[in-house]
């Protein structure tokens, strides 16, 4: 019997509601194009400009940054990584072994007092911050220095414990704020690093679990909204843990998760009632790609992603992926569209629920532009794989 929706929906008119108007018009143009010039029974084409977008990388890793960008001053680790690990994820060979030692070198200029104050994301006189020493991490793993990582790791290990909130979360910086980024960042370091996580992530787990919400997503702390970005940082929060049943509801996350497919645009938004944005490839498609690694099926429309990134988030004169039409190419929206491409391509398997087991089969077999990212750390599987056998002696 049909009832009346409990909620009535309202018709005020808003300015997402304008905005959100425009963008579908604008996707609805692209694929009746698409679908005028293709036979209406074949899938669109859903090519990748590869060698266009690794010519954009490439032009900002050789060149010095413009003058308006200035304003990442904080933030340059974060751009390096952005860079890197879209053009690894995206040619799939390494780096060049004189860039990686101008990464080596970068990073190391940026860590304060050998880790006993952290990692700055920038040289200007920035304090040791949780989001740069993770990025940090990401970036020595990426270019094989584990040897950087060995000499600090012990510091850095007194730096986390001293920004350990006695609820379980952590904080991004001393003073700073708490929230599931700082605490999935923390997890991330203390996890790979292998450090001794008894004092570490007590009572963690317990914190994580109550920022799930009544949508069923995560929020940043309890009781405020959920969001694609937090809830990836929770989710994969669990699986450094090693995921365990009782964490989440995951009926109630996997519900949350499917709306912010949005059924014309085929891409991701980051929360409810907002627009879709290439970056939640990565923050949602990640935290699909987590659950769907342990529920052994394919949990997310991975077709549909395919076409909002290849046909509406490109740039084809310039290179570079964006966050929808209408908007620029960014660093940001090129390495999480890309990493978000990642879980469409490929079908994530492991039974063990922690982040290092993860096996990925190709979904068709020879059509991916890129290469497995490991989900719960946004670099590649193969990456991780390298540098967990070196920190736990494998
Ligand atoms: C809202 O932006 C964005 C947030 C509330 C935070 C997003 C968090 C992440 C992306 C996770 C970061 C992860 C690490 C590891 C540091 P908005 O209001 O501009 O966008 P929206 O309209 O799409 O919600
Ligand atoms: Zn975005």
């Amino acid at each position: 019997m049909l009832t009346a929706p409990p909620i009535a929906e309202d018709d005020y008119l808003c300015e997402t509601t304008v905005e959100q108007q425009n963008v579908l018009d604008t996707i609805k143009d692209i694929y009746e194009k698409l679908l005028n010039e293709s036979n209406r029974d074949e899938v669109f084409n859903n090519e990748i400009n590869v060698d266009l977008h690794l010519k954009y990388v490439e032009l900002y890793l050789d060149e010095p940054l413009p003058d308006p960008y200035y304003v990442l001053d904080a933030s340059q680790l974060w751009v390096i990584y952005w860079l890197t690990n879209a053009h690894v994820t995206l040619s799939g060979e390494d780096l060049l072994d004189d860039l990686k030692q101008l990464v080596s070198q970068k990073v190391n200029s940026l860590v304060i007092d050998e880790g006993r104050g952290g990692i700055a994301g920038g040289p200007n006189m920035h304090m040791g911050h949780m989001a740069s020493t993770y990025v940090l991490l990401l970036l020595l793993v990426l270019v094989e220095d584990f040897a950087s990582v060995d000499r600090i790791k012990d510091n850095l290990q007194g730096w986390l414990l001293s920004l350990k909130n006695d609820d379980g979360s952590f904080a991004m910086h001393k003073g700073g704020e708490s929230d599931t980024r700082s605490t999935y960042c923390a997890l991330v370091i203390s996890s790979l690093f292998n450090m001794d996580t008894t004092e570490l992530w007590a009572g963690t787990r317990q914190w994580l679990s109550s920022c799930q919400t009544y949508e069923g997503g995560f929020s940043g702390v309890p009781d405020t909204e959920a969001h694609g970005g937090y809830t990836y940082c929770a989710v994969a929060a669990f699986y450094l843990m090693g995921h365990q049943e009782g964490d989440f509801n995951e009926a109630l996350l996997l519900r949350w998760l499917a709306d912010r497919q949005l059924s014309l645009e085929g891409g991701f938004s980051g929360r409810s009632n907002k627009l879709v944005d290439a970056c939640y490839s990565y923050w949602v498609g990640g935290a699909f790609a987590l659950l769907e690694s342990s529920i052994g099926t394919d949990v997310f429309n991975k077709e549909a992603l395919i076409s909002y990134i290849s046909n509406c988030c490109q740039d084809l004169k310039r290179g570079g992926l964006k966050d929808k039409p209408g908007k620029s190419p960014d660093f940001y929206h090129t390495n999480y569209a890309l990493c978000g491409l990642s879980m469409a391509e490929y079908r994530f398997k492991n039974d063990k629920g922690d982040a290092y087991s993860f096996l990925a089969e190709e979904r068709v077999a020879g059509s991916s532009y890129t290469i497995p990212v490991n989900p719960a750390f946004g670099v590649p599987v193969r990456s991780i794989d390298k540098a967990y056998k070196h920190f736990h002696r494998i």
